[in-house]
C-alpha cells in the first residue's frame, strides 16, 4: 500500500513549502520534489491545496453519562465526523462517577473505542474520587499507557473532587510524570448562585451564564494553581472561556507554574446571546463554562495567535435538543451541558482565523494539532509531517465555499450550533495512517481501523 501526494503546499507548525509526500503502509517515508510513484501506488494531486498534519482534538466526550442522560455520539459516528472534518486523532475524557472504580472505567471507555473507531484515539483519565484504592488503580492505568489525568473542580456530587482529593491527585501526578487537565469553576459559587437565581424565578437557559460568571471560572483557575504549586505539578486548563480566567493562568505561569491553556472554537465564535435565544433554543448553547460576553473573543483570539493559549479544542459533548436539552425546560440547571463541534472545528477555525488574518497559518496548525501532540506525548508520531511520522494528512482546499448544516453532518445529534454559517475551506482528502478515509465531506475509509494510542509519562 503506497500513497503519493503531489504538488501540495505543506504547512506545519513551523514551516511552509511545496513538496511531494510519499507514504508506505502507515508512515511518511519520503518528502521531496518530483517523487516517483511505483506501479500500483495511489496518487493524489494536491496542486492549489495545503497539506496539513492530521488535526488533533485534545478534548472530546463520546461515552459520557452526565446529568441524567448520555451524550449521543458513539465511536462509530464521532470518529467518522472527526475525520471528515480533518481530525485524525482525538483524546476522549474518561468520566467515571464517584462510585465507579477507575480501572473498570478505563476498561469500559477503552472497550467503547477499540474496534469501533475510524480515527486514532487516546484518553485523559478522569480522577473523580481519590482514596487508597483509586490511587493504586491510577498507578496501574498510567502503566497501561495513559499519561494525563482530568479533574473537575465543578460538578460537585457528580465528577467533582474536593480539595483533599485535588491535593493528592496533584501529588500522584507529579510523582508519576502525568499532566493534570482541569475543568476550573468554583463548585460552591455555582451551586449557591443557581439556588439564588431559581428562587427568583429565573429558570430559562439565559440564566446559565449568570449562574457561573467569569469570576467563578477565574477563581477555579486560581484555586487549581495553588494546588499545582504545592507539588510543582504540570497542568493544562481545559476550555478557558474568558479573559479573567486566562489572566489567572498567565499570572501563575509568570510566577513559574508549568501551565498550559486550552480554549474552544465555541468561545471564539459564539457568545452568550446564543443562550438567550427564545423558545428554549438557547438550551442548544448551554455548556460549562458558559458562552461569554462577546468582548472576550478578541482577547482569546489574540492570546491564541501569540501562543499564550496553546490549543484549540471542541469539548465535543452532543446532546439532542429533543428529549435531552428539553429536560431542562423550567429549570436551566437540568439542561445537559455541552455543545457539539467535533466535525466543524477545523473548518470554522480556518475560516474565522486564517481567512480573516486573525491567526497565522503555522500557528493554526500548531494550535489545532502540534501543541496537543507535544503536550500529550504523541509527537512526532502525530502533529508533524516528518519522515517516520504517521501518515495522517489533511489535503485542504482553501477555496471551498459551503454552509454548515445539521442536514449534512455525521455527528449523531439533532442540531448544529453553527447552523447556516459560511465556511471558506474544507478537507478535500483526509489520510489516516496512509489510507484515504474521507473525500470532499464524505467518509470513505475503514470504519474500525482507528487505534488506541498508548502514551508514556514524561517524568516532568
Ligand atoms: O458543558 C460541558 N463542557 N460539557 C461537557 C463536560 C465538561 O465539562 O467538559
Ligand atoms: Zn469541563
Ligand atoms: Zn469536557
Amino acid at each position: 500500500m503506497a500513497l503519493l501526494i503531489r504538488n501540495g503546499q505543506i504547512v506545519t507548525s513551523n514551516d511552509s513549502y511545496r513538496a511531494d509526500i510519499y507514504c508506505e503502509a502507515e508512515t511518511i517515508t519520503q518528502i521531496g520534489s518530483q517523487l516517483a510513484a511505483p506501479p500500483g501506488a495511489t496518487v493524489v494531486d494536491a496542486a492549489g491545496k495545503y497539506v496539513f498534519p492530521g488535526f488533533i482534538d485534545p478534548h472530546v466526550h463520546i461515552h459520557l453519562p452526565f446529568m441524567g442522560t448520555h451524550a449521543k455520539d458513539t465511536y462509530e459516528t464521532a470518529s467518522r465526523a472527526a475525520i471528515v472534518g480533518g481530525t485524525t486523532t482525538l483524546i476522549e475524557m474518561i468520566c467515571p462517577s464517584r462510585s465507579d472504580e477507575p480501572l473498570a472505567a478505563f476498561d469500559l471507555w477503552k472497550a467503547r473505542g477499540v474496534g469501533h473507531s475510524a480515527c486514532d484515539f487516546t484518553f485523559h483519565m478522569g480522577v473523580t474520587r481519590f482514596d487508597a484504592l483509586a490511587e493504586s488503580q491510577l498507578r496501574e492505568i498510567v502503566k497501561a499507557g495513559l499519561s494525563s489525568f482530568k479533574v473537575f473542580l465543578a460538578y460537585r456530587g457528580a465528577f467533582g473532587v474536593d480539595d483533599a482529593e485535588l491535593y493528592h491527585t496533584m501529588r500522584l501526578a507529579k510523582e508519576l510524570g502525568v499532566i493534570v487537565t482541569a475543568h476550573c469553576e468554583n463548585a460552591d459559587l455555582v451551586s449557591e448562585r443557581c439556588k439564588m437565581l431559581l428562587s427568583q424565578g429565573k429558570t430559562g437557559p439565559e440564566w446559565h451564564e449568570p449562574s457561573r460568571p467569569e469570576y467563578v471560572e477565574a477563581e477555579g483557575v486560581h484555586h487549581l494553581m495553588s494546588f499545582a504549586a504545592a507539588h510543582g505539578t504540570h497542568c493544562y486548563i481545559v476550555h478557558t472561556s474568558c479573559e479573567p480566567a486566562v489572566r489567572e493562568a498567565l499570572l501563575a505561569r509568570a510566577k513559574g507554574a508549568k501551565v498550559w491553556i486550552e480554549t474552544l472554537i465555541q468561545y471564539l465564535t459564539l457568545d452568550k446571546t446564543h443562550a438567550e435565544l427564545p423558545d428554549f433554543e438557547g438550551s442548544k448553547f448551554v455548556m460549562s463554562p458558559p458562552l461569554r460576553d462577546k468582548r472576550n473573543q478578541a482577547f482569546l483570539w489574540d492570546n491564541l495567535a501569540n501562543g499564550n493559549i496553546s490549543t484549540l479544542a471542541t469539548d465535543h459533548a452532543p446532546f439532542d435538543f429533543k428529549g435531552q436539552k428539553e429536560m431542562g425546560r423550567g429549570d436551566f440547571t437540568k439542561i445537559p451541558n455541552g455543545i457539539p463541534s467535533l466535525e466543524d472545528r477545523v473548518n470554522v477555525f480556518f475560516t474565522e482565523g486564517v481567512k480573516t488574518g486573525r491567526i497565522d497559518i503555522n500557528r493554526f496548525v500548531d494550535a489545532a494539532s502540534t501543541q496537543a501532540a507535544k503536550l500529550f506525548g504523541l509527537y512526532p508520531r502525530k502533529g508533524a509531517i516528518q519522515l517516520g511520522s504517521d501518515a495522517d494528512l489533511v489535503i485542504y482546499d482553501p477555496n471551498y465555499k459551503g454552509t454548515i448544516s445539521v442536514k449534512n453532518q455525521l455527528m449523531a445529534v439533532d442540531y448544529n450550533p453553527f447552523e447556516g454559517r459560511q465556511i471558506s475551506g474544507r478537507p478535500s482528502v483526509v489520510v489516516v495512517r496512509g489510507q484515504i478515509a474521507a473525500r470532499d465531506g464524505k467518509f470513505t475509509g475503514d470504519p474500525i481501523r482507528g487505534q488506541y494510542l498508548k502514551r508514556e509519562p514524561s517524568h516532568f
